[in-house]
């Protein structure tokens, strides 16, 4: 799975005009970082710190995607958004569960599923009417554990927001556990609405959501996630952590409280969202341009069909991560926004059309 470690500014494919669009990531056009220079380096940011995470961080964390009803008891900073969903997985997948899983799929989840003894099933995210495909396989198939992407890798489609109280009722009303992914929430629209289903809930132990800055704040590399469940479960993620890695850098964490609580950390984030808005609709008309079948697209992702996986725009190929990763072959994702060179195609093509 070497696609986890590219670094987007030094991937020099052999042919000089092939552009590497298979990192989904934000790289900001600017070089500019002004919520880091406002960081005081203090003793304490070299010590040991909160297994939980910072306090602080956690309430800001709670602000920030409208939770207030909850406390941070119930929230635990983790190693990425990754690192949460893997320990959301160890908490609910017992060997023998059934898993739903959308198909096309982040692949890690399947991985997961394996290890931990599940049964994959899947319901299928495609066109916006995906969401009842969904009610009906909890409904019919009764799986032991849902996962929910939205927004969705590699479609970029969301699940609508009018369907929380059926999903919520549904799940109410089952065994169900589930396990929410909004990493990238709030990119397209301003909404962390999947939150509210664990305050529907009347039995937080079955709902954990996972959340993190890598996308919306363009800071994957700082490494900071969220886990957010009862308390009985956010214990038990205590265990997984004090047999790992102890705590989290409190450097990283302070990043991410100039992140969630300044204007620095806000104006950052108004610049991803029209960085990644205008990257995606640029592509996305470049591409019906020159003829390619795109089947969706949202946050920093287009879904295209086709068994190649790469195509040509202009003088440049782009190329992009095989549907198959995804458990769907005959279709490939690009990412817009994690290529600074795809960024020099777009504006070309913007400048050409325009004229
Ligand atoms: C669907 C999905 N969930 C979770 C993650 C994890 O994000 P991170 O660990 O960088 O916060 C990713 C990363 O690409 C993702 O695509």
């Amino acid at each position: 799975m070497n696609y986890f470690f590219k670094d987007p500014e030094n991937i020099e494919p052999s042919n000089r005009d092939h552009i590497d669009c298979t990192m989904g990531e934000v790289v900001l056009p600017s070089g500019s970082m002004s919520f880091a220079y406002e960081l005081e380096i203090t003793e304490r940011l070299v010590k040991y710190s909160s297994p939980w995470g910072d306090q602080e961080l956690r309430q800001m964390f709670l602000t920030h995607v409208g939770a207030c009803e909850l406390t941070e008891s119930n929230v635990f900073v983790t190693m990425g958004g990754k690192e949460a969903l893997w320990f959301a997985f160890q908490l609910f997948v017992k060997p023998g569960d059934t898993v739903l899983l959308p198909i096309p799929y982040w692949p890690p989840y399947m991985h997961w599923v394996n290890l931990l003894g599940g049964k994959a099933i899947f319901y299928e995210v495609k066109g916006p009417n995906h969401t009842s495909q969904l009610l009906d396989s909890i409904c019919n198939k009764q799986p032991d554990v849902v996962v929910l992407n939205s927004p969705h890798n590699p479609t970029g489609i969301s699940i609508e927001k009018s369907v929380t109280v059926e999903l919520v009722n549904l799940i109410e009303n089952s065994a169900t556990r589930i396990i929410v992914d909004q990493v990238y929430a709030g990119i397209d629209s301003q909404d962390y609405f999947l939150t509210s289903l664990l305050l529907m809930m009347s039995d937080w132990q079955r709902v954990c959501v996972v959340d993190s800055v890598s996308k919306r704040f363009a800071a994957a590399g700082l490494r900071v996630g969220f886990l957010i469940s009862s308390q009985e479960n956010i214990s038990k993620a205590l265990k997984f952590r004090a047999l790992s890695s102890s705590c989290l850098p409190p450097i990283t964490q302070c990043l991410a409280k100039h992140l969630l609580g300044n204007q620095s950390g806000l104006e950052r984030l108004h610049q991803v969202r029209d960085f990644v808005g205008e990257s995606r609709h640029s592509l996305v008309d470049a591409l019906i341009n020159a003829g390619a079948e795109v089947i969706s697209s949202g946050t920093l992702y287009v879904w295209l069909r086709g068994t190649m996986h790469s195509i040509k725009l202009r003088e440049n190929i782009l190329i992009g991560e095989p549907g198959d990763r995804y458990g769907l072959p005959g279709h490939f994702r690009l990412c817009a926004t994690g290529n600074p060179r795809l960024q020099t195609v777009l504006h070309a093509h913007r400048s050409s059309s325009e004229s």
